[in-house]
C-alpha cells in the first residue's frame, strides 16, 4: 500500500495526500455522526487530470475509492466502510466557477465548487441558480449532482437532475468523459449526464458541470402559516397552485414538535404567531423585478386559505430581516434535531393526495412500536416529500436515545412499508448511501435491480467506485 500511497503523493503532492488520525477524522464520519469508517488515506486533487491519475492509480492497486464532496450527505455515502482499504477523494480544492454565459443561461463549473458559490456567481452575472437547501454553504455541486439533491426550490425549478445540462466525468478506468456540452437540445443517444446524475460515486466521479440559469427573482412575499392539519396543509397547496401559478416556488411542511425543537435549540429563534398550532407551512412567491402583485397574491391566497378553513393564522414577511427570519424556522430544523439527540431520518415521497391519511396512520402506528417516539415531521410537502424524522421519547425532558436506537429497525421498517404500500419512495431526495441500499433493494423488483447491477458492472467491473453504497452487496460476497 505504501507503493500506492507513494505514487499518489506524486499525483497531487504530499501535502494533499491525508494519513494522520487528526487530518482524515473529519472525512472519516458523515454529518450525522452515526455513519463512521476509516479510510487508507485521503486524497486531495486538483484537477481533472489529477482526479483521472488518482482513480487509475487506485483502480492499478485495486483500492477502492469514495468521492466525496462537503461531506453534508445523510446517508453514509460519502464516508468509507470501516475496513480502512478505501481512498476518499475530495473535491474540495476543485473550487474553479470556469464560466458564466448568461446568454445562453449556463454556468460551467468544477465539481467542487460550493452551492452557495454557484448562487453567488450566477447572480453576479445577473440570474439565479435556484437550488436551495440548507446545507448549501458546505455542500458541492459535485455531490448534489451524485445525489440528485431537491430541496426548497424544487417545486419550480425542479430536481438537480432538471437542472444540469452538461457532465465531466472520470470513469473507474481513469478514462475522462467529456461531456460538458451546454446544449437544451441533443439526441444523440443514451443519455449519459443523466446516467451519473443520482448515482452516488458508483459510476464515475463528476469532475465539472454545466448548469441551468434562469432569470434572477428579487422579489419575494413570504408567509409563516399556521394550519390546522396535513389535509388543510394540502388545500393551501392547491389553492397556491391556482392562485400564484408559476411564482409559487417554496411549499414547506413543519409540524409542531419540529417548531418546538428549533425554538428551544436555535439562538434568536422566536414563534412568529402568537397561538400554537399543530402544523404550519411556510410558502414563498418569487418574481423577477417587474413582476408586481406578489404581496396582493399572498394576501388573496391567505384570505381564501382562512375562508375555506384551511389557514388560522399567519405572519407575512414584512422585509429581508423577517423573511430571513421565518426562514430560519424551517431550515433550522435538520440542525436542532441533532442537537436535541439521536434522530432517525426517513426521507419519504408519497402521492400527495394520500400525504394527510399516511401520517395520521404512521403516527398511530410508531406509539405502538416505540410508546412516545416523536415524530419531527416536516419537508417539501409540494413535492410530497416528509422528512419523517424521529426523536427519542422524552417523558422527563431527557431524550431516551437508547430506545430509539434499539427500536430502530422496527420503527424504520413500519415506516418505509408504510411508504411501499402506497407505491411511494423510502428516498425522496437524500439518495440511498450505505443506510438504505439494501432496504431500496428489498422493496424494488428483481427486474429493476438486474437493471442496476448491469448498469454498475458495464461501467466498473471491479466495483472500486463506493462499494457498498446504492447497491448492497450481493448475497454471499
Ligand atoms: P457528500 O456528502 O460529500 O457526498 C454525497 C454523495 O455524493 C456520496 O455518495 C459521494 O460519494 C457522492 N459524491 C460527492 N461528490 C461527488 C463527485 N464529485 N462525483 C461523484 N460522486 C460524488 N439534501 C436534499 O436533497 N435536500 C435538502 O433540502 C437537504 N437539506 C439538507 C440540510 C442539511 C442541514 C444537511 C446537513 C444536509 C441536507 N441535504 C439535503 C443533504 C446533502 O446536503 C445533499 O445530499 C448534498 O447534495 C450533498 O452534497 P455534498 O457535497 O455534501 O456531498
Ligand atoms: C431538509 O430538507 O431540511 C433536509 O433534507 C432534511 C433532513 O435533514 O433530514
Ligand atoms: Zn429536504
Amino acid at each position: 500500500m505504501s507503493d500506492l500511497l507513494d505514487r499518489l503523493r506524486d499525483v497531487v503532492g504530499a501535502a494533499h495526500v491525508l494519513t494522520d488520525d487528526a487530518d482524515v477524522a473529519a472525512h472519516e464520519v458523515d454529518w450525522t455522526g452515526v455513519h463512521r469508517g476509516r479510510a487508507l488515506a485521503v486524497v486531495r486533487p486538483a484537477s481533472t487530470a489529477e482526479v483521472a491519475e488518482v482513480v487509475r492509480a487506485c483502480a492499478a492497486a485495486r483500492t477502492p475509492v469514495v468521492p466525496q464532496g462537503g461531506n453534508t450527505g445523510l446517508v453514509g455515502g460519502g464516508v468509507p466502510d470501516g475496513s480502512g482499504t478505501a481512498v476518499v477523494l475530495s473535491l474540495t480544492r476543485m473550487r474553479t466557477v470556469r464560466d458564466v454565459d448568461p446568454v445562453a443561461g449556463t454556468i460551467t463549473v468544477d465539481a467542487g465548487v460550493v452551492l452557495a458559490d454557484v448562487q453567488a456567481a450566477a447572480a453576479a452575472a445577473g440570474r439565479l441558480f435556484p437550488m436551495s437547501l440548507g446545507s448549501e454553504g458546505s455542500c458541492t455541486i459535485g455531490g448534489n449532482l451524485a445525489t440528485n439533491a431537491g430541496g426548497t426550490a424544487v417545486l419550480r425549478y425542479g430536481m438537480t437532475r432538471e437542472l444540469v445540462l452538461g457532465l465531466e466525468v472520470v470513469l473507474p478506468d481513469g478514462r475522462v468523459w467529456d461531456g460538458l456540452r451546454g446544449l437544451r437540445k441533443d439526441n444523440t443517444g443514451y443519455d449519459l449526464t443523466q446516467l451519473f446524475v443520482g448515482s452516488e460515486g458508483t459510476l464515475g466521479v463528476i469532475t465539472g458541470a454545466v448548469l441551468r440559469l434562469f432569470p434572477a427573482t428579487p422579489r419575494h412575499a413570504t408567509a409563516w402559516v399556521a394550519v390546522p392539519s396535513v389535509r388543510d396543509a394540502v388545500s393551501l397547496l392547491a389553492l397556491a397552485q391556482r392562485e400564484a401559478g408559476a411564482h409559487l416556488t417554496t411549499f414547506e411542511i413543519a409540524n409542531r414538535q419540529a417548531l418546538d425543537l428549533v425554538l428551544a435549540h436555535l439562538p434568536g429563534a422566536v414563534d412568529p404567531l402568537e397561538a400554537p398550532s399543530d402544523w404550519y407551512v411556510l410558502v414563498e412567491l418569487a418574481g423577477t423585478a417587474t413582476d408586481d402583485g406578489l404581496d396582493d397574491a399572498l394576501e388573496r391566497l391567505l384570505s381564501l386559505g382562512v375562508d375555506a378553513g384551511a389557514v388560522t393564522d399567519a405572519a407575512v414577511a414584512t422585509g429581508p430581516a423577517r423573511r430571513d427570519a421565518l426562514w430560519a424556522l424551517r431550515e433550522g430544523i435538520s440542525e436542532v434535531q441533532k442537537v436535541e439527540g439521536a434522530t432517525l431520518k426517513h426521507d419519504v415521497t408519497l402521492p400527495i393526495a394520500r400525504l394527510a391519511d399516511w401520517t395520521e396512520a404512521m403516527g398511530h402506528r410508531l406509539q405502538e412500536v416505540l410508546p412516545g417516539v416523536r415524530p419531527v415531521t416536516y419537508g417539501h410537502v409540494g413535492d410530497g416529500n416528509l422528512h419523517y424524522n424521529l426523536n427519542a421519547p422524552s417523558p422527563d425532558g431527557a431524550s431516551r436515545d437508547d430506545d430509539l436506537r434499539a427500536a430502530a429497525t422496527d420503527l424504520s421498517t413500519a415506516i418505509h412499508d408504510a411508504v411501499a404500500a402506497e407505491h411511494g419512495s423510502i428516498s425522496a431526495e437524500h439518495g440511498l448511501g450505505r443506510t438504505k441500499a439494501a432496504a431500496a433493494a428489498a422493496y424494488k423488483s428483481d427486474v429493476e435491480v438486474d437493471l442496476m447491477r448491469a448498469v454498475k458492472h458495464a461501467l466498473d467491473p471491479d466495483g472500486l467506485l463506493n462499494p457498498g453504497v446504492l447497491l448492497p452487496p450481493r448475497a454471499g460476497s
